[in-house]
């Protein structure tokens, strides 16, 4: 059992929950929730999320961190060396290469995405997003898509800052990032919660968001949901297995997990109530915005308010998107300086530019590609879609029957030293049975409904 790992270690509990809060709460949470909720019917779409959280979500976090911990290397070589100690197949550490593959997938595009953040809060600042109606606003963000230099540039700004932070490495890097910048993210959110508040439409949005239509419950709103409470929660691709790996053995890994998944949910639920009064009042209903709701519907909303609001809500998504990227750089980046002679620098510098590259596909089907299709999907949508809603449950998958039937009672016992027997018991039935058999149906039906 290693006390510390080669990289660095969290220097306290508070830390450690910054930083993986700082990697969950991301895009997943201010971009996709709520356009993910508005498009599937409100309360109906909140009841079932929160169900896989607590069903899924909890249990394979607590499962990745455990492992992390245990193995104090990068995924891959967790895996490697746990097989070594206790005689598991070493073909687990495919967990870890398929883990650092969908990181490389997932920031490509995501780096894109909140490339477009960047470029809001820049327009925001110059104060060039004025007094435009919707229609300015949607034809702001079309123009943007079509023009390739532009995505590239903020791509590239985007993916520097990422590599940054995790060139310097856990303490200098990621500690210092997330220490400053996810106290802020909350007191930005909180400022426009307290905004929708004085629209007279709180109620409202609250309503729209914790009334469950049970009639809209079906097969697809639980795809949905599933793939977004793994997406949000940074599960299956090892990132939180990585971060486990620096955490210190005195911390309780299921309490650290409680929190880390309520500030998450909770998180996602507030940029629902600071989004939806302001949709209600500016735009009128809140159902159906689709991807484009925050940058093509917002923004119109935004003319209305006063430009500062813009500026305090890109700067919020740019900055949550920022904590989660690092996270997404680091496994690979882990990895390449236990593997290879170079510096964290060089390693993490490696890894970015590969994935910079990867993203130029998502940036050209954007625009000069946007007839290229692969099975049917544009070059964006199906990298996405290959890594959330396919990579991700497989990952989620192979860890939760890894920890529950593949790792030793005694490794399990040796992380949960000081936790209570009920905790463990209940954990141990959501990561042997429950977890497993819900995020297979889910991908199996995903990638039936998908290839079908
Ligand atoms: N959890 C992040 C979000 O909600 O935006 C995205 C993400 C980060 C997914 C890291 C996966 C990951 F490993």
């Amino acid at each position: 059992m290693q006390q510390s790992s080669v990289h660095g270690m969290w220097s306290s509990r508070l830390t450690f929950i910054l930083a993986a809060a700082g990697s969950a709460v991301g895009l997943g949470n201010i971009w996709r929730f709520p356009y993910l909720t508005s498009d599937n019917g409100g309360g109906a779409f909140v009841l079932v999320y929160l169900a896989c959280i607590l069903l899924c979500g909890l249990p394979v976090l607590i499962a990745e961190i455990l492992i992390g911990r245990h193995g104090r290397h990068s995924p891959v070589n967790t895996f490697e060396s746990i097989a070594k100690e206790t005689g598991s197949s070493r073909a687990w550490s495919g967990i870890g290469w398929m883990g650092m593959l969908a990181g490389v997938l997932i920031l490509s595009f995501y780096s894109v995405v909140a490339g477009w953040t960047l470029h809001y809060t820049w327009l925001y600042v110059q104060e060039v997003f004025g007094g435009e109606g919707i229609t300015d606003a949607g034809a702001t963000f079309n123009a943007l898509l079509g023009n390739a230099g532009e995505l590239t540039f903020w791509h590239a700004i985007f993916m520097v800052m990422t590599l940054v932070v995790v060139g310097l490495g856990v303490e200098k890097g990621l500690e210092r990032a997330v220490k400053f910048l996810m106290p802020a993210l909350l007191v930005m959110l909180l400022v426009l919660v307290g905004y929708g508040a004085t629209t007279g439409h709180l109620g409202e949005a609250a309503a729209f968001l914790f009334t469950p239509d049970f009639s809209k419950i079906d097969g697809g709103v639980f795809l949905s949901a599933m793939g977004q409470a793994f997406f949000s929660l940074s599960l299956g691709m090892c990132t939180m297995m990585t971060y486990g790996a620096y955490l210190p053995r005195n911390i309780s890994i299921p309490r650290v997990s409680v929190s880390v998944a309520l500030t998450d949910t909770g998180v996602a639920l507030l940029a629902g109530l600071a989004i939806f009064p302001i949709v209600i009042q500016y735009l009128g209903t809140p159902t159906g915005g689709g991807p484009g709701l925050i940058f093509a519907s917002l923004p119109a909303a935004f003319a209305q308010m006063g430009a500062i609001f813009g500026l305090i809500f890109f700067a919020l998504l740019a900055i949550a998107a920022w904590t989660s990227s690092i996270s997404l750089l680091e496994p690979a980046t882990a990895f390449l300086v236990e593997r290879t002679p170079f510096s964290r620098k060089v390693c993490a510098a490696g890894v970015a530019v590969l994935t910079w590259i990867v993203g130029l596909a998502s940036v050209l089907s954007l625009n000069h590609w946007s007839e290229v299709r692969i099975a049917g999907f544009a070059i964006m949508d199906f990298i996405e879609l290959l890594a959330n809603d396919f990579m991700l449950p497989l990952g989620g998958l192979l860890t939760a029957i890894f920890a529950g039937w593949v790792l030793s009672h005694r490794i399990v016992r040796e992380e949960f030293e000081d936790v209570p027997d009920i905790v463990f018991k209940g954990w141990t039935v959501l990561v042997r049975y429950i977890s497993p058999i819900l995020v297979g149906v889910v991908l199996v039906r995903g990638v039936m409904d998908k290839l079908g």
